[in-house]
């Protein structure tokens, strides 16, 4: 009888781990592409959705970070006078950046996340575009808003950087589990 309980015991956790490697499978992927998940975030959205990808993918997360953060007054776009109105009525506005810096040379393809501002993108990442030689890399914009669509903000984008190669957009305003899905049709 014993041995009878030990074996239904042993099917039943061989089960039960087959079912687990499954579920990860079926949620991350493997690529060989070595992935980038670039990211500008002020209060969190965006950061949800690159979180989701850089998992799904096996990306590399990393943070476009200002080099003085924005405060709440400074997002207040109500305010005509507030940092980030005066940022994004200025075309030329590149505001300095901080954070590690990137070698991209590791880097393949890169998944490129930002909230929508003024129907465009946030001008640090214009800096970031800027600051790294992204010629010739494939690079998909990802964007969160309050509603509006994302294709402003990558028409800008390719007529200011015509030598990267970009990838088709996403606006990422759902689940996080739908960024994942997305990302892992991408690669
Ligand atoms: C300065 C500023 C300007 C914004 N402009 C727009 C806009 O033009 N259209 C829109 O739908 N949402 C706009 N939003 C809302 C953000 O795109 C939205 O809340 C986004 O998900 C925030 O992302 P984050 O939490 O990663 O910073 C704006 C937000 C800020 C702070």
């Amino acid at each position: 009888m014993k041995q009878i309980i030990f074996i239904f015991m042993s099917l039943l956790c061989f089960s039960c781990s087959s079912k687990a490697q499954n579920q990860t499978a079926d949620t991350n992927v493997q690529s060989d592409k070595k992935i980038l998940v670039a990211y500008f975030s002020c209060t969190g959205t965006t950061e949800k959705a690159a979180d989701a990808i850089a998992k799904t993918v096996g990306g590399k997360l990393y943070q476009i970070t200002p080099a003085t953060a924005y405060t709440s007054a400074d997002l207040d776009w109500n305010n005509k006078s507030s940092r980030s109105s005066i940022e994004m009525t200025t075309e030329n506005s590149r505001p300095e950046l901080g954070g590690e810096a990137l070698n991209l040379k590791d880097y393949d393809m890169i998944f490129l996340g930002y909230p929508i501002w003024w129907n465009l993108c946030p001008r640090p990442v214009n800096t970031f575009l800027e600051k790294y030689d992204f010629s010739g890399k494939t690079v998909i914009p990802f964007a969160t808003s309050g509603g509006s669509s994302i294709t402003n903000s990558v028409k800008q984008l390719k007529k200011l950087y015509p030598k990267i190669v970009w990838g088709e957009s996403r606006l990422l305003n759902g689940s996080v589990k739908q960024a994942g899905e997305w990302a892992k049709g991408v690669i």
